[in-house]
């Protein structure tokens, strides 16, 4: 399934060679609405599924951003629509036989760290993978990565920091810290919140983590970003609706757009 979808891609992509790839999360996809040279609906793609939520179309964009060949997911796959790990993960794979090299995988994201504040953007120094499932679990396909992958650094250190000079550079303000995957979709109770800010969580989000160990066991560089959408259950007092995940998410998505391109252009 992973050479047809391959195959497929190239066919329309031609002599396209993407080296970056970008997944886009809620309410942040619009970066592939202002890029776009090429667009796949997810649908036509062997092994892909459609996307199924609002907030997130379903295609693969290809596009030439700040001289650089791109990638770009708009809208993924998540666990709890109903898609196994191995679906959630597929595109990644894909992307790595395209020969992307850098994935930058971004998010919409509660804060479980109280000095976070709804649409602050949270560059990922590391994870915790609290899904209870390992995409990577079954055969391992020893033609992308080893069985036992080391995640010592996931989130490449050297590309942690020129995300942060970078925001620092063009007055993009910064918070860091560990984002925790949860399935979802049900929020999180106060009490699950505490235990994330326990056990050294910043951010809790249903996504990411799948496809941050895949690209990571295949050699690819991760850069990870969280949008901040909400103080998680029980940090503040207000409650959670995904409407005001997205709102906080479009109040982002300006500074979102210019940190990556900038980004982009530096890599
Ligand atoms: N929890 C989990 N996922 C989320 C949240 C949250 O508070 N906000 C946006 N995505």
């Amino acid at each position: 399934m992973l050479d047809s979808a391959v195959e497929y891609i190239k066919d329309k992509i031609k002599e396209f060679k993407p080296e970056i790839g970008i997944i886009l999360g809620s309410g942040l996809g619009e970066l592939a609405d202002e890029y776009c040279d090429i667009a796949i609906d997810y649908k036509d793609i062997p092994g892909f599924e459609a996307s199924t939520i609002a907030g997130h179309k379903g295609r693969l964009v290809f596009a030439k951003i700040k001289e650089k060949n791109v990638v770009m997911m708009q809208g993924r796959f998540h666990y709890y629509e109903g898609h196994s790990i191995q679906k959630v993960v597929f595109p990644v794979k894909v992307m790595k036989k395209l020969g992307v090299k850098t994935i930058i995988i971004t998010n919409a994201a509660g804060g479980v760290n109280p000095s976070f504040k709804p649409s602050d953007l949270m560059i990922i120094t590391d994870h915790i993978n609290y899904m209870g499932v390992n995409p990577l679990i079954g055969k391992n396909d020893d033609s992308l990565g080893d069985r036992f992958p080391d995640m010592s650094e996931v989130y490449t250190s050297d590309y942690i920091n020129l995300v942060k000079k970078t925001g620092r550079d063009i007055g993009v303000e910064l918070q860091e810290g560990v984002y925790m995957a949860l399935t979802g979709p049900s929020y999180e109770t106060p009490a699950e919140v505490k235990m994330a800010k326990i056990i050294g969580a910043d951010a809790v989000g249903m996504s990411t983590v799948p496809e941050a160990i895949v690209a990571s066991w295949a050699g690819m560089k991760v850069i990870g970003l969280s949008c901040i959408c909400n103080s998680a259950a029980g940090v503040s007092t207000v409650g959670l609706s995904h409407k005001d995940v997205i709102n906080a998410a479009n109040k982002a998505k300006e500074k979102f757009k210019l940190l990556v391109n900038e980004v982009i252009k530096r890599l």
